[in-house]
């Protein structure tokens, strides 16, 4: 694994913030060149900025809405005009949307599908088969503990990261003889902006939860032994398991306790519908 770093290119999406910049900052203290890909061009510029002055690492930014149809193909295309080879790929842009059934706007959930499940499926068949073709390089693909389980009140939240767990799994076992790995990441709760962006933005406050910068660690470690995923923590990793041991009418419903909506004093039943979730009671994302 070793001509995976110095003087060779990764492609990051979702590189502005949280578990993203994470990589951007530990693979150019490694050596390597980066592709920032996200929509805030100028937080992507001051972090190229910032690692072209600490380490003399080389960026290129692509900036775009990667849930939007074309958008993986434009990356694609931008990146083969650059010129460059993708050593690693890290698709990690994604986000969740937490809320009952009532209150989830069905066309912003189907922009969180292409973001996690579209694009990412896309650039990896597209930069995947160089890869194999060369005999080297790697994907770690951003999944969630949610990957184990349903979870209520982000049903469609947890089902794209059970997408992209399968997904990195299967493929892994196709190329992992031909010198290629896939790793699915599989972070518990995560100390970013995911759950201003979900709708929960208290959800953090009492939970334990790591740093990005212990998640990419682990996954760093994970990826040079060419796990095919790996679970932060290790009691994120045996709940996970649990989650698999467990019947799995007891596992979702013990889902419920995560982000259901808290009732209002006074509220009626179908007033409580309305209440927003307040994510405080246990982890899982
Ligand atoms: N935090 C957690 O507890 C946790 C746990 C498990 C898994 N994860 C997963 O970790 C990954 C990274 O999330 P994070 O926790 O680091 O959250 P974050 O700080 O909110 O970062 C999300 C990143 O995705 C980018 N992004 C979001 N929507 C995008 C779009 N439409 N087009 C292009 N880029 C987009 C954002 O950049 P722009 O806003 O600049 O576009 C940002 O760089 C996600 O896949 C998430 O599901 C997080």
């Amino acid at each position: 694994m070793i001509e995976l770093y110095a003087d060779r290119w990764a492609l990051i999406t979702g590189a502005s913030s949280g578990i993203g910049a994470e990589f951007a900052r530990r693979l150019a203290g490694r050596g390597m060149h980066l592709v920032l890909v996200a929509r805030r061009e100028t937080v992507l510029a001051e972090l190229a900025e910032e690692l072209h002055t600490r380490h003399g690492t080389k960026c290129e930014l692509i900036v775009g809405d990667l849930s939007e149809p074309d958008q993986a193909g434009r990356v694609i295309d931008r990146v083969n005009e650059l010129g460059v080879t993708i050593e690693l790929l890290v698709n990690n842009a994604g986000y969740g949307i937490v809320g009952t059934v009532e209150q989830v706007d069905a066309e912003r959930v189907m922009s969180m599908l292409r973001l996690n499940v579209g694009t990412l499926t896309e650039l990896t068949y597209g930069i995947l088969p160089g890869m194999v073709e060369r005999g080297h390089g790697a994907i770690i693909n951003v999944a969630s503990v949610a990957a184990f389980q349903p979870v209520a009140y982000m049903p469609a939240y947890s089902a794209t990261k059970a997408y992209v767990l399968h997904f990195s799994e299967a493929l892994w076992a196709e190329v992992y003889d031909r010198g290629v790995t896939i790793m699915a990441l599989c972070p518990g709760v995560t100390r970013t902006g995911f759950f201003d962006v979900a709708g929960v933005p208290n959800w953090l406050k009492k939970q334990s939860s790591h740093t990005p910068a212990q998640v990419v660690k682990r996954a760093m470690k994970a990826l040079e032994k060419r796990r095919q995923f790996v679970v932060p923590g290790w009691s994120n990793y045996l709940r996970a398991l649990a989650t698999r041991l467990a019947p799995r009418r007891f596992v979702v419903r013990e889902s419920m306790k995560y982000f259901r909506p808290k009732k209002k004093k006074n509220a009626t039943k179908s007033t409580d519908a309305d209440a927003p979730p307040t994510g405080d009671d246990a982890p899982s994302v």
